[in-house]
């Protein structure tokens, strides 16, 4: 067999991601940063031998932004998910190898990796040798892991079977249950820190929202599943979007772990434990969805990689920081809520119009069926004099607007594109949502909260 390039790169990585993962100084990050490298490679392979598997399964879609609407292999993200499955699997072992081999000073005594209590009021301790194991970082990690795998069922289950909307959307709720508990008997925390200038309202620099916390946590776990599928349509997008978010996400984690001695140390290892893997596995999937895509990805990435960054927030107390990375789909979320809340006709899809003469993407149109209330009429035309929506009038009547989704409203600002230069946009702005997130929190939040805990 002739070696070709990507054979030999492969077998690099490979050699290069088993070095990390045993590196001799049994640093977990650095294994893990080796099975990010893994998962990239076996990512990268899988990809083009599923495909055809996938296709002769009916698990398919047409390319619907192009001339010939090719039949591409759909839900890749299945695969996608079961190598970061199994990345986070491998790595529970090199997580806790500290704590698993016990340094001994022979004879079979285990002494220097166990820490002996004995209380010597309390008869029941006498004799007792308690490990100095982290068993609260396992049912955190476990927790973890429970809530993503039930968040890919649930996204395997929509691409088999299409589930409705109204049944699917609070099912992320569910899955992050485990997490919630664990939250619940490890932290606790449901106080959140109250900017400056109300402080004197409540007296206090911040306030307890108690059970309303625990509504709060299970929002952000619905938010951000459904919020990137949402924002989807155009090729590469839904995977590009989830990079960048991780990568933010990742700066934030090293910034406080460029620092010793952090009281948030604990939470930021965990999320970049979580969030490097499928970083991973996010730029192989990249290369075969960007533009001209050779796969797509199916809902179960999209809720994946919502859930890794939902998981990571809640389970780190930052959920807020997240929110803050997920400013282009909060606004896309709320662009879009008179069609999700069918004020609006909503078609099955949202993606922009494909113009066959130019090859050009324009903004798609969501027809009325019957004229639209006048006060939505007027909220539609406002909108459009503000050059915030795209307004069809026939003999003063108002018969279509554009789709509302971002991906639509690049379009409406900045005319044509081509489908790859409208994806670029979108990315850079996710890009400069994600640098400016940073900026301001750990700036701004600094003035507006009094502190900033890095
Ligand atoms: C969501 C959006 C929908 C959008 C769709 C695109 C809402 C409420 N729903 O629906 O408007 O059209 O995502 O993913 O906003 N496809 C392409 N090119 C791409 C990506 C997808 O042509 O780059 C097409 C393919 O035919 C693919 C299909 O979209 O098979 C996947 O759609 P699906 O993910 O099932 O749509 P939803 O998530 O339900
Ligand atoms: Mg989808």
């Amino acid at each position: 067999m002739a070696l070709t390039k990507p054979t030999v790169l492969s077998a690099a990585g490979t050699a290069v991601g088993l070095a990390l993962v045993f590196n001799p100084q049994s640093q977990p990050i650095i294994s893990c940063f080796g099975f990010s490298v893994l998962g990239a490679v076996a990512t990268f392979h899988m990809i083009p031998k599923m495909g055809p598997l996938f296709i002769k399964v009916g698990l398919s879609g047409k390319d619907l932004l192009k001339k010939e609407k090719k039949v591409l292999p759909e839900t890749m993200g299945a695969v996608v998910g079961l190598v970061y499955m199994f990345c986070l699997f491998f790595f529970i072992p090199f997580m806790f190898y500290q704590y698993l081999v016990t340094e001994t000073s022979g004879a079979g005594n285990r002494d220097e990796g166990l820490e002996i209590t004995v209380d010597p009021g309390d008869p029941g301790t006498i004799g007792r040798t308690l490990t100095k194991f982290p068993h609260n970082k396992l049912a955190s990690y476990l927790s973890a892991l429970l809530s993503l795998q039930s968040m890919f069922i649930l996204g395997v289950a929509d691409d088999l079977f299409d589930i409705r909307w109204r049944n699917k959307f609070f099912l992320p709720a569910i899955a992050a249950i485990p997490l919630m508990i664990v939250y619940y008997v490890d932290f606790g925390v449901t106080r959140i820190v109250i900017p400056h200038f109300i402080q004197p309202l409540f007296g206090n620099k911040s306030i307890d929202l108690g059970f309303l916390y625990y509504l709060y946590m299970a929002a952000v776990a619905i938010f951000c599943p459904n919020s990137i599928n949402i924002y989807a349509g155009v090729n590469g997008l839904e995977v590009s979007q989830s990079l960048v978010i991780g990568l933010s996400i990742l700066a934030n984690d090293i910034l406080y772990l460029a620092r010793p001695h952090n009281l948030a140390t604990e939470s930021h290892l965990l999320s970049l434990y979580l969030v490097l893997p499928f970083l991973g596995v996010t730029c192989s999937l990249l290369y075969y969805n960007w533009w001209p895509a050779q796969a797509f990805v199916g809902d179960t990435y999209c809720y994946l990689a919502g859930m890794v960054y939902a998981v990571v927030g809640i389970l780190g107390h930052f959920s807020k920081t997240i929110l803050l990375f997920f400013l282009p789909q909060i606004f896309n979320f709320a662009y879009s809520v008179p069609q999700l809340f069918k004020i609006v006709e909503c078609p099955r899809h949202r993606m922009p119009h494909f113009n066959e003469k130019t090859g050009l993407l324009e903004p798609s149109k969501a027809h009325f069926t019957k004229p639209p209330h006048p006060v939505v009429a007027f909220v539609l035309r406002t909108l459009g004099k503000l050059k915030l929506l795209g307004v069809y009038e026939e003999d003063g009547k108002l018969v279509a607007v554009s789709n509302m989704t971002l991906i639509n409203l690049a379009l409406v600002l900045g005319g044509p594109m081509r489908e790859d230069k409208l994806t670029t946009v979108l990315l850079s702005l996710q890009l400069g949502v994600g640098l400016g997130a940073l900026i301001a929190r750990h700036t701004i939040a600094t003035l507006v909260f009094g502190y900033d805990n890095i």
